[in-house]
């Protein structure tokens, strides 16, 4: 009954991911139900990173799908061989060593790995059946946004697996692998992009005399709030931008004076360096 999920590298990523589908709310059929673990086993390096885990799994109580979960640290190979499916979510540079460490247990098994550059072929050279993830720290929250690519061998029913599990970070959405690099830029750094968006629109407000909590406070519901609007309306962002705009008013001066310091092509440029240095950090294995 169930199967057990073994997170290797249980830290920022890794801990969002395990209490997002530890709290996922309780499935609603049978079948849904089997997509989930009945047990984690949670992977890390030392007492302390352990004891972190343990203290997050303490404080979130019951799982609504009863999943219990197991901490440990330098036993990766163990742990490897109980599971069926597999969390890769260490930093990069320690892939290589932690995956050749489990080299002959993780074969045949489904591998998702969040680690950023590591491409399908190359952990494809652990096991066939292989999920690669670029996800974003909103998702510690429950707001992650995640792109999913599948390697060919992966069976429908492990991309449905995939999916239940990674949708409760926030949003699942499947691309081939060629868009990768722009996903690690849009989705991974993006946050980093918005918040410089929001930083400089709250500066903005303390500037021209608002106080700092409520300057923030004006921003963050703008944002929260005109993303909710393009979502809702299902209108193209040029068609709600213009319904602001007063022939004469101070929407489209605003705008203009943005056009012309060139806020538009800067954040094009920029999530497109950001995608190359992707690209560029994927070829140097
Ligand atoms: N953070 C982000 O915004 C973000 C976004 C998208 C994708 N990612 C990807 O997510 C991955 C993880 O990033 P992160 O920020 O979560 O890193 P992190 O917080 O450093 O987590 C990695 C964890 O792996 C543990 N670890 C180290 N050696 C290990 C070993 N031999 N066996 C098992 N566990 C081991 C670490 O323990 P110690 O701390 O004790 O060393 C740590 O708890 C990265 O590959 C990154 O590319 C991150």
């Amino acid at each position: 009954m169930g199967y057990t999920l073994t997170i290797l590298g249980c830290g920022v990523m890794g801990q969002a991911i395990l209490s997002a589908i530890y709290r996922a709310p309780k499935a609603a059929d049978a079948a849904t139900a089997a997509l989930y673990p009945s047990h984690i086993i949670a992977c890390n390096h030392d007492d302390a990173s352990v004891q972190q885990v343990v203290d997050l799994v303490a404080g979130m109580g019951a799982s609504p799908n009863g999943i219990t979960v197991d901490v440990t640290h330098s036993h990766n190979g163990e742990a490897v061989s109980q599971a069926e499916v597999v969390l890769l979510a260490t930093k990069p540079y320690l892939a290589e060593m932690v995956l050749g460490g489990v080299r002959k247990e993780i074969e045949g098994k489904l591998l998702m790995s969040i680690v950023a550059g590591w491409t399908i072929d190359q952990l494809q050279g652990y096991t066939k059946t292989v999920s690669r993830i670029m996800t974003n720290t909103p998702a510690k929250y429950g707001y992650g946004c995640a792109v999913v690519s599948h390697s060919a061998e992966t069976a429908p029913a492990q991309r449905l697996l995939v999916k239940e599990l990674i949708d409760q970070v926030g949003k699942c959405i499947e691309l081939p692998e060629r868009n990768m690099d722009a996903a690690t830029s849009l989705v991974g750094s993006g946050p980093a992009f918005v918040l410089l968006m929001l930083e400089s629109m709250a500066e903005a407000g303390i500037k021209m005399g608002i106080p700092f909590k409520e300057s923030l406070e004006c921003a963050s519901k703008v944002m929260e709030g005109t993303v909710k609007m393009v979502e809702l309306s299902g209108q193209h962002p040029t068609v709600l931008k213009h319904q602001v705009c007063t022939p004469g008013g101070t929407t489209i001066a605003g705008l203009c004076t943005m056009e012309d310091r060139g806020v538009k092509s800067g954040i094009i440029a920029g999530l497109q360096e950001a995608a190359d240095v992707a690209a560029k950090l994927g070829q140097k294995k």
